[in-house]
C-alpha cells in the first residue's frame, strides 16, 4: 500500500487554509462557499492556464486563420493566462493519412504555434496526433515516425508523458490512447499501459502530500458528456465507447483515493465543456477550439477555450470562452 505520502482530505484542505476560509464564511453566511471566497480573492489564485484543446489544424480552409484566432483571444484577456495547455488532437488527422499528409498538418501546427504563441506552453498528445493506426501498412510500420514518433517529434517532447511544477501546483501530463486489440471498434482506446500506469503511482508518491496535483489526459479519465456523443443508449443500455472515456477510470479512482491532494483533471477529445466533481476530485472536460472540426458548434459547443484558474488551496474554476 502507497499510504506513506497520503492524508485525509480534511488535513489537506486544513493544511492548504480551504477549511479555515470556509469556517470563516459560515460566520457571515451560512451559505457561503470557498467558490464565493475565491471571486472575492480570499483565497490567492496560484495561476490563470489558457486551455486550448482539439485544434484539429490543416493546411486548408478555416482551420489555420482559426487556430490563430484562438490563440491571440486568450492571449488578449485583461487578466491574461500565465501558460497555454495543448491537451492534444493537435492536427486534423494522422491515424489514417499517408507520411507526407501527417507531416503537412504538423508543419502548419508548428509554423502557428511558433509565430502565434508569446506564452510558454505545454502538450499533450491526442487520438488523431497518433500516425498510422488506423490504416497501418509494413511500410509506415517500419517507419520510426510510426505510431507516437512523429508526435513526439513534432511536439518536441522527449517522452509522451511526464511531470512538472509550477506556481505550486504539480502537472502530471499522461498519454491516454492506447493501441486497440485488432477488429475493435476503433483503433485506439483511452487507456494507460502498466508502464505508464506505475510511473503515474511513483510520480505522485514523491509528490508532498500538501501540493496540488493537476492530472492533465488528451481523452477524458471521467466525464458525462460522453454519454451523448452518438447513439449509446440504442441497446437499451447505456454504452459508452472505451475509444471517449478511459476504459481504466476504475483504477484512476482506486489510486485518487490514496492521493487526497489529486485535485483536478483537465482534458479534452469529448470537443464537449463539462465540469464535474467526484470524491472530491474535479473533472474538467473542455471544449474543441475547432468546435465540430471547423464546421460551427459540436452538440451546441461553439468553437472555444477554457480558462482554467488554478488556487494555492487546491481548488479551481473553469471559464468557457467562445472566441469567435
Ligand atoms: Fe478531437
Ligand atoms: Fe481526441
Amino acid at each position: 500500500m502507497k499510504q506513506t505520502n497520503s492524508i485525509s482530505r480534511k488535513q489537506f484542505l486544513t493544511l492548504t487554509g480551504v477549511a479555515a476560509l470556509s469556517a470563516a464564511s459560515a460566520c457571515t453566511s451560512p451559505k457561503s462557499t470557498a467558490t464565493e471566497a475565491m471571486t472575492t480573492k480570499q483565497i490567492k489564485r496560484a495561476m490563470r492556464i489558457a486551455h486550448l484543446t482539439d485544434f484539429h489544424v490543416m493546411p486548408i480552409g478555416n482551420a489555420p486563420q482559426g487556430m490563430r484566432n484562438a490563440i491571440r483571444h486568450a492571449q488578449a484577456q485583461t487578466d491574461p493566462p500565465d501558460i497555454i495547455l495543448n491537451t492534444g488532437d493537435c492536427i486534423m488527422d494522422s491515424l489514417e493519412v499517408s507520411k507526407d499528409m501527417a507531416e503537412s498538418q504538423w508543419e502548419t501546427f508548428n509554423t502557428i504555434i511558433e509565430e502565434e504563441c508569446e506564452i510558454p506552453i505545454y502538450h499533450c498528445i491526442g487520438n488523431h496526433d497518433v500516425w498510422g493506426w488506423g490504416a497501418p501498412t509494413p511500410e509506415k510500420q517500419s517507419d520510426p515516425l510510426y505510431g507516437k514518433g512523429m508526435a513526439l517529434k513534432q511536439l518536441e517532447l522527449a517522452e509522451r508523458y511526464y511531470s512538472f511544477d509550477l506556481s505550486g501546483w504539480h502537472f502530471i501530463v499522461l498519454d491516454s490512447t492506447h493501441q486497440a486489440e485488432e477488429g475493435s471498434l476503433h483503433p485506439y482506446i483511452g487507456k494507460l499501459d502498466d508502464e505508464q500506469f506505475n510511473w503515474l503511482e511513483a510520480d505522485i508518491q514523491a509528490v508532498d502530500a500538501t501540493k496540488p496535483i493537476c492530472i492533465v489526459s488528451h481523452i477524458p479519465i471521467l466525464c458525462a458528456c460522453e454519454f451523448f456523443d452518438g447513439d449509446n443508449e440504442v441497446t437499451g443500455n447505456w454504452v459508452v465507447p472505451a475509444a471517449w472515456m478511459h476504459i481504466d477510470a476504475r483504477r484512476f479512482r482506486q489510486l485518487f483515493l490514496q492521493h487526497t491532494n489529486i485535485r483536478l483533471c483537465l482534458s479534452g477529445h469529448s470537443h464537449q465543456h463539462e465540469t464535474l466533481q467526484y470524491l472530491g476530485v474535479q473533472y474538467f472536460t473542455n471544449g474543441a477550439v475547432c468546435g465540430n472540426w471547423w464546421r460551427g458548434p459540436y452538440l451546441d459547443f461553439p468553437p472555444a477555450y477554457v480558462l482554467v484558474d488554478l488556487f494555492e488551496d487546491g481548488s479551481a474554476m473553469s471559464t468557457f470562452i467562445p472566441y469567435g
